[in-house]
């Protein structure tokens, strides 16, 4: 993973740089990187605000050979291997909230967006786009993220290498990616509950079918999450926005 990097000073999205040389054949491990984005995707069609040097923007191009529903348990896996870098590298200990959001003191640190191209029965690839906030400080991202978004170096306190940390996310990707082939998600559940903050606390999922609220169970092997509504009923998320109402 990471033996092949693509560099751009200025793009408008990693994702779409990714996307365009995994169609021409780009190998597993491929890994596009950019010093800054015009036009940063977030999930749910919303924007990444990415327009500055102090952040990680990469997309990571992999070719699991899996069926297609298998994908949604490699943001999990990218998921862990950030939140190891960052416990890592700035001795921070930062939460992950299901899917991918991963946070300190409940401001985003990091974000994830995985795509995938493949036909009913096999990934033909997964993008997996990783977008972390560094060195920003809290002037630095627009007034409409200042209160939900915060950066490694305001957290920590101090600046943060960058290098460091895309060798560290890629390190743990692969080792991690290679135990999943090897045995399953299952060691990967463990490690993701371990940072997962809301378990066995009262949640509400927004999806596009209308909201959910309950407790927070868990994560399926699938990497599905589980909640137990207020009628005893568990329901199994797919794709949602949660929020932990206090
Ligand atoms: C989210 O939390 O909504 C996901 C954000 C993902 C952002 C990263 S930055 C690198 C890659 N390129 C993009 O345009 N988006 C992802």
């Amino acid at each position: 993973i990471g033996r092949h990097v693509l560099y751009y000073d200025s793009v408008e999205s990693t994702q779409i740089i990714a996307h365009k040389v995994a169609r021409e054949g780009a190998q597993e491990g491929t890994l596009v990187i950019a010093g800054e984005q015009t036009g940063g995707k977030g999930r749910m069609a919303r924007p990444w605000h990415s327009s500055n040097q102090k952040g990680i923007w990469m997309s990571l191009i992999v070719r699991p050979m899996l069926p297609p529903e298998k994908a949604p348990q490699f943001t999990l896996i990218a998921a862990i291997a950030c939140a190891k870098a960052i416990e890592e590298v700035t001795g921070l200990e930062p939460n992950i909230k299901w899917p991918n959001d991963i946070l300190y003191n409940g401001k985003k640190l990091t974000g994830i967006l995985t795509e995938l191209q493949g036909e009913a029965d096999k990934v033909n690839f997964l993008i997996i786009g990783i977008g972390i906030n560094v060195n920003q400080k809290n002037e630095d991202f627009p007034e409409h993220v200042k209160d939900i978004a915060s950066s490694l170096e305001i957290e920590s306190g101090q600046p943060v290498s960058k290098v460091k940390m895309i060798q560290k996310i890629l390190k743990y990707f692969e080792k991690y990616y290679v135990l999943y082939m090897e045995k399953g998600f299952a060691p990967l559940k463990i490690l993701w509950e371990s940072y997962a903050g809301g378990i066995g606390k009262p949640i509400i999922a927004r999806t596009i079918t209308g909201e959910i609220s309950g407790t927070a169970i868990g994560i399926t092997d699938e990497g599905i999450l589980l909640i137990e509504d207020h009628e005893g009923n568990i329901k199994r998320i797919y794709s949602a926005d949660i929020e932990f109402p206090s």
